[in-house]
């Protein structure tokens, strides 16, 4: 037993020197930890900037492969895709998401392409699709889950047929997890991952990604009949357990930095690969205060990977995973 008793037992002598601290540091941030997300848009040679997301950029699919060759040169292993849709493609039934030929599915060749070697991680969900801005089917103002699933799957075909590694449902629907697998393994893309999106809160922290995707300004309600409940902590690992059962490789928890207790209790209970998710609004959050002088952006940047790594996240998706990988290198 060490002996516990002051003086003869002082904390501050392991932290007096910059050597010694490194040797004992107990976690430390990789650049293999980084997922960089990314937003994709029609058009060519022309970014979009979005007013509250500053220097996250919606690229299209020319300038975005120059960006992702750029990050793989960093050391990112792989990239998170969300697409804007134009409106004149959004519909009811968005049934644009399983469109072959979609904007998603032309960005998913092209960087496989140009980089073969990074990792491609897709969203499944039909949100970018909807007018509505939901991530489901509506009947009656009900988003109804079992036909939403079966679109789901078809999503997960077109992107799995164009390429994708990462199979990422985001939706928060019952049941997608086994039925995309078995819509996987049935048609001999058995090989193909799923991270699922098992504990994603009903958060505030997402308004950002809303305005960057285009999808705030016609989300009628919120989305509480199907992500979770922030109060809920228990129920995460039911959704964890139910995911993995249903054949998820890894889960995620999002948001983030709000959720560092949902992590730790994941990690603890299933020792599965466990991602979180640093969201826009953590983003958002850090920036402005960091864009303002009021806190330091290297050292802020970093304390908070180190908390999602402390917690036990393996890997985190956060739009700062350039900045990230840069200080690293530095
Ligand atoms: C929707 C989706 C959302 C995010 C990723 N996928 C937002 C939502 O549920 O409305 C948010 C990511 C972020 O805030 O960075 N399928």
């Amino acid at each position: 037993m060490i002996n516990t008793k002051y003086p003869s037992r002082r904390m501050r002598r392991l932290r007096s020197q910059p050597w010694i601290r490194d040797i004992i540091e107990e976690n430390n941030v990789q650049i293999n930890d980084l997922i960089w997300p990314v937003f994709v848009i029609d058009g060519e040679n022309k970014c979009e900037s979005i007013d509250s997301m500053p220097d996250v950029m919606r690229y299209p699919v020319d300038i975005l492969i120059k960006e992702v060759k750029q990050a793989r040169a960093l050391g990112i292993n792989a990239i998170a895709l969300f697409p804007i849709t134009s409106p004149d493609k959004k519909t009811d039934d968005g049934r644009e998401s399983y469109n072959p030929d979609n904007l998603i599915c032309r960005a998913i060749k092209a960087i496989k392409d140009a980089v073969p070697d990074i990792g491609i991680i897709t969203d499944v969900a039909l949100d970018p699709y909807t007018t509505h801005g939901h991530d489901g089917l509506i009947e009656n103002g009900v988003v109804l889950n079992d036909p939403t699933v079966e679109l789901l799957c078809k999503q997960a075909l077109v992107q799995a047929k164009a390429g994708a590694d990462i199979i990422a449902p985001s939706d928060m629907m019952d049941g997608r997890i086994g039925a995309i697998r078995s819509a996987l393994d049935q048609n001999g893309y058995q090989d193909v991952m799923i991270l699922s999106y098992a504990a994603k809160y009903a958060s505030s922290f997402y308004g950002p990604f809303r305005d960057a995707v285009q999808s705030s300004g016609c989300l009628s309600g919120d989305k509480k009949t199907y992500q979770m409940n922030p109060a809920n902590s228990d129920e995460a690992l039911h959704e964890v357990a139910l995911d993995l059962n249903e054949g998820a490789d890894m889960v995620m928890i999002k948001p983030a930095m709000p959720y560092l207790d949902i992590i730790t209790r994941v990690k603890n209970e299933f020792k599965v690969p466990t991602f979180a998710y640093q969201v826009s609004g953590e983003y958002a959050m850090i920036r402005a205060a960091c864009d303002n002088g009021w806190l330091e952006h290297d050292a802020t940047l970093m304390e908070s990977m180190i908390a999602f790594k402390r917690a036990g996240a393996d890997g985190v998706l956060t739009y700062f995973a350039r900045d990230i990988a840069k200080i690293l290198h530095k």
